[in-house]
């Protein structure tokens, strides 16, 4: 298993290529390829010291999955079976995508969501990023403080922010070392 584990939802593909992206940029050293949550299990996400975690927001401000029309099962499904893991000692960098001019009262709320349930598994949430101006919403579930609990990208609306973004988010995550052998 690699230091890094790189786990997403999606469902048209977007959140995908941000996690390929992200894999790209930190390098096969430190990470695989991108897993789909819906093939993975719980128990894959103690492999790792650091998770990087994706999902977008469908419904009105809700997890993907199937209820929210997805094609297949997303995060909706596995949060659930989150309930009573052990994921302390782990860091989580969430991040999110959303679409804050048709969706502005419930911009990227899934990751939230996501953030509260890796909190109960003990898990510790890196990666907060500062909300700036270039951001237009109205609410978000996703702001505490001020901040988004991870990084969130509007690929709708803003696909030229995305990747510098993205640099300085990942240049702030607390990325643990290999050893060179
Ligand atoms: C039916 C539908 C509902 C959506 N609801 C929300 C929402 O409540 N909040 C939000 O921020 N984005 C919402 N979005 C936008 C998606 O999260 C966004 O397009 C995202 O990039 C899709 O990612 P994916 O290609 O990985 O599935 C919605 C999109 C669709 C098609």
């Amino acid at each position: 298993m690699t230091t890094v584990g790189i786990y997403f939802g999606t469902d048209t593909g977007a959140t995908r290529r941000v996690a390929k992206t992200i894999a790209k940029k930190l390098g096969s050293e430190l990470t695989g390829k991108p897993i789909n949550i819906r093939n993975a299990e719980v128990d894959d996400l103690k492999q790792h010291q650091l998770l990087v975690i994706g999902s977008p927001t469908y419904g009105e401000g809700e997890l993907p999955g199937k209820s929210t029309g997805n094609m297949t099962e997303s995060w909706e499904e596995f949060l659930p079976k989150m309930a009573g893991a052990d994921l302390g000692g782990i860091k989580v960098a969430l991040y999110g995508l959303g679409d804050q001019e048709k969706y502005s009262r419930s911009f990227a709320n899934a990751v939230r969501y996501i953030h509260d349930q890796f909190i109960d598994c003990g898990a510790e949430i890196v990666g907060h990023w500062e909300i700036d101006d270039n951001y237009q919403f109205k609410a978000s579930k996703a702001a505490i403080d001020g901040r988004f609990v991870g990084l969130i990208l509007d690929e709708d609306n803003q696909k030229e922010l995305s990747g510098d973004r993205l640099d300085s988010w990942l240049a702030n995550l607390p990325i643990p070392q290999t050893e060179n052998v």
